[in-house]
């Protein structure tokens, strides 16, 4: 049995396996945000920065501060973003390094499902935000395999190859981020979908894109043997046939939720 947790650490790979469809998200979540401008971001697990960056070019901040557990991913953060705005550190979702009511916007993408306590991290978020503030948050549609990395599992799976669950996948589904947002005090919540169309110029580009180190999945692939590689190889490219001028597209499919904060009321504390 294969575990598949990512490797964080390595960004390059990050991007050219994930960052791209994080970026497609990102963008009509913010639109779909309406954040007021001049607002005191908190960028949560903000990886390599595609989330802050954004911000910064769409939503007029006065300030984001991104935090990240893995130093190589902030390192990336801080050495692509130049602007005076915006800052980037090392630091634990489940205890984040700042007072009480610090910020008018806490967003997370991509990384809720990742925390080992989400309930403990948002719980954080919100003691974090300023009354009249938004905790904000997508994450994949794991449970249907509506991820970018969803045909490549479908199709390990039609092999018959085990496949664990992504983590955090059975907090994915929209009633479930809402149950964990209500656990952690976080009301008048606000949902949507954000479907993304996810395209390759051919299909190795797809294959290389998707079987990066980075990728939980290729730790699964890499322990398969050489025929059953070849099975996959094939079985994906019947599934995932080329339009005409060759290039390889699909759905994915992000789970998103917002929580505006009362303006008054009792605190929760982490
Ligand atoms: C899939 S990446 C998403 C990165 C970025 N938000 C994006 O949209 O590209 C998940 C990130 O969550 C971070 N992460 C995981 N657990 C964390 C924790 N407990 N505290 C802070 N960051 C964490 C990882 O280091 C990683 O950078």
């Amino acid at each position: 049995m294969v575990k598949t947790e990512p490797r964080f650490g390595e960004v390059e790979a990050y991007e050219r396996f994930m960052g791209r469809w994080s970026r497609a998200v990102a963008t009509p979540f913010l639109r779909w945000l309406r954040a007021a401008a001049n607002a005191e971001w908190l960028d949560v697990g903000c990886g390599t920065g595609i989330l802050s960056e954004l911000v910064l070019a769409a939503c007029v901040p006065a300030t984001i501060v991104g935090i990240d557990a893995t130093p190589e991913q902030v390192g990336r953060a801080a050495n692509r973003m130049v602007d005076s705005r915006a800052c980037f550190a090392i630091a634990d979702a489940q205890a984040l390094p700042f007072d009480n009511a610090s910020f008018d916007i806490v967003a997370a993408a991509l990384v809720l499902n990742f925390i080992p306590d989400p309930p403990r991290a948002l719980r954080e978020m919100r003691r974090v935000v300023r009354p009249g503030g938004m905790v904000c948050v997508f994450v994949w549609d794991f449970e249907p395999e509506l991820s970018p990395s969803g045909p490549l599992r479908k199709a390990l799976r039609s092999l018959g190859i085990e496949v664990l669950p992504l983590p955090g996948t059975p907090a994915s589904p929209l009633p479930a981020l809402a149950a964990l947002f209500g656990q952690a005090g976080l009301e008048s919540v606000e949902a949507t979908t954000i479907e993304v169309a996810v395209s390759f110029a051919n299909f190795d580009d797809f294959w290389e894109s998707q079987t990066t180190l980075y990728s939980p999945t290729t730790k699964i692939i890499n322990s398969l043997g050489q025929d059953e590689r070849k099975s996959l190889y094939a079985a994906l490219r019947t599934t995932l046939s080329e339009q005409g001028d060759g290039e390889v597209r699909y759905s994915a499919r992000a789970n998103a939720i917002k929580s505006t904060c009362a303006k008054s009321g009792a605190r929760v504390s982490g």
